[in-house]
């Protein structure tokens, strides 16, 4: 992506033009949520404005138009991802719900007592309080693979992990702490040798690479809409459609069924039958307007803009004697810095970083274990989007003297 680009990109969002907001904010919390382009919401308004009506449910053309609009955008999320069957794109409100669909619709009614979970100790808890709560309501294990000095996970001690007695191997694309980005496609496979049923947490992932369910070939794939340029309470569960079909559904209402009789109801086959109520439809067109916008930059032109404000950041922030760094940048890490001041929590670090117009994230980042995992208790987290400058990192830079600055501490 060369600066004429980037700088034509940059004018679709309105949060990053100074003019309009009449301040420079530098956002680098793009893992907590992204900005999202005008196109998102223009495409979002329109559906709003001309094609607004319950999908499925009437005759009239109000009608027709919704369910089309929802069925192309789970087209497009089918193409996006490499999925072969339309019926293996289920619309949630976010991963989180995703997982939890998984988690309550195939893991409590497949495990039991003496069986294990397996997931990485870099989970979000999304991916992790959802297992302990199916573990405990089956007589399950929750286990644990840990990490090797690089932050990777431990090949080793992940192959000790995998026996027979693991039926659930659920691992995250791309951590949104340490911004490991495990090398998913063999440990897939070998979860599947050994018989388990595999999901991959892409919520970190989706937006920054592409991701392929086939190539992949795991069972089931999340991810979040709103991490991926669209407006929130829209997300994606991918399921290998042998499993779906045999699934129970998750929630029960109004559009998921066959029939329904005083006592007993049939389903309505898969996406349907996990899609119980009014469906989010703007969500969708929004979900399919970022693909398309992502898709028309290209995810060659994305890494490399990721990779080069990752590089940038981290050879000016690893020279800086106040703060630890929790990763170096690699080939197989995210665009995000989780980092500590030596001596300032990092609270009280985002909140003057705020004063200058810095947004960062601080706290476990909904990964309280891996923070306990490296002995501390929260962190500082600054989180990159290929709409995101150098000269935003300048000024990230020029901000951090600052906090110690307010403390009387040198720099
Ligand atoms: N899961 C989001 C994050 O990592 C909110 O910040």
């Amino acid at each position: 992506m060369n600066a004429a680009e980037l700088r034509e990109i940059r004018k679709d969002f309105p949060y990053l033009n100074e003019d309009e907001v009449g301040k420079k904010v530098v956002y680098f919390d793009n893992a907590a949520t992204t900005q999202r382009p005008k196109q998102i919401m223009a495409a979002v308004g329109r559906y709003c404005s001309y094609e607004n009506a319950n999908p499925h449910r009437s005759a009239h053309h109000l009608s027709i138009a919704s369910t089309r609009a929802y069925d192309m955008a789970r087209e497009t999320v089918q193409r996006f991802i490499g999925a072969g069957h339309f019926e293996e794109i289920i619309f949630t409100r976010n991963a989180t719900e995703a997982i939890n669909l998984v988690a309550y619709s195939y893991g409590l009614t497949h495990l039991k007592p003496g069986d294990e979970v397996l997931i990485s100790i870099m989970e979000h808890h999304s991916n992790l309080c959802t297992w302990q709560y199916v573990c405990k309501q089956t007589g399950a294990t929750l286990k644990y693979v840990y990490l090797n000095e690089e932050r990777q996970i431990d090949m080793a001690a992940f192959e000790a992990a995998l026996t027979d007695k693991v039926k659930i191997f659920a691992v995250t694309g791309a951590a949104n702490t340490v911004a490991t980005c495990p090398d998913i496609a063999p440990m897939i496979r070998a979860a599947k040798e050994k018989g388990a049923v595999t999901l991959v947490d892409a919520a970190q992932l989706a937006a920054h690479e592409r991701v392929d369910v086939r190539a992949l070939a795991c069972d089931f794939l999340v991810f979040s809409g709103h991490k991926l340029l669209s407006p929130m309470g829209i997300g994606v569960l991918y399921g290998r459609i042998e499993l779906l079909n045999e699934m129970c559904p998750f929630l029960y209402g109004g559009d998921m069924v066959e029939y329904v009789y005083e006592q007993d109801t049939t389903f309505a086959a898969s996406p349907y039958k996990f899609e119980a109520g009014t469906q989010n439809v703007a969500g969708a067109v929004g979900l399919k307007t970022a693909i398309e916008y992502i898709e028309d930059i290209g995810f060659d032109k994305i890494v490399e803009q990721e990779r080069r404000l990752m590089d940038y950041a981290y050879e000016r922030m690893r020279t800086l004697p106040y703060l630890d760094l929790y990763a170096t940048p690699c080939k197989n890490r995210g665009p995000i810095i989780m980092f500590n001041y030596k001596e300032v929590h990092p609270h009280d670090a985002a909140s003057i970083m705020d004063s200058y117009n810095i947004a960062i994230r601080s706290g476990h980042h909904c990964a309280a274990p891996l923070h306990h995992y490296l002995d501390i208790n929260a962190s500082c987290r600054a989180s990159f989007a290929f709409y995101n400058t150098t000269d935003e990192i300048d000024l990230f830079i020029a901000a951090l003297p600052k906090v110690q600055e307010v403390f009387g501490l040198g720099y």
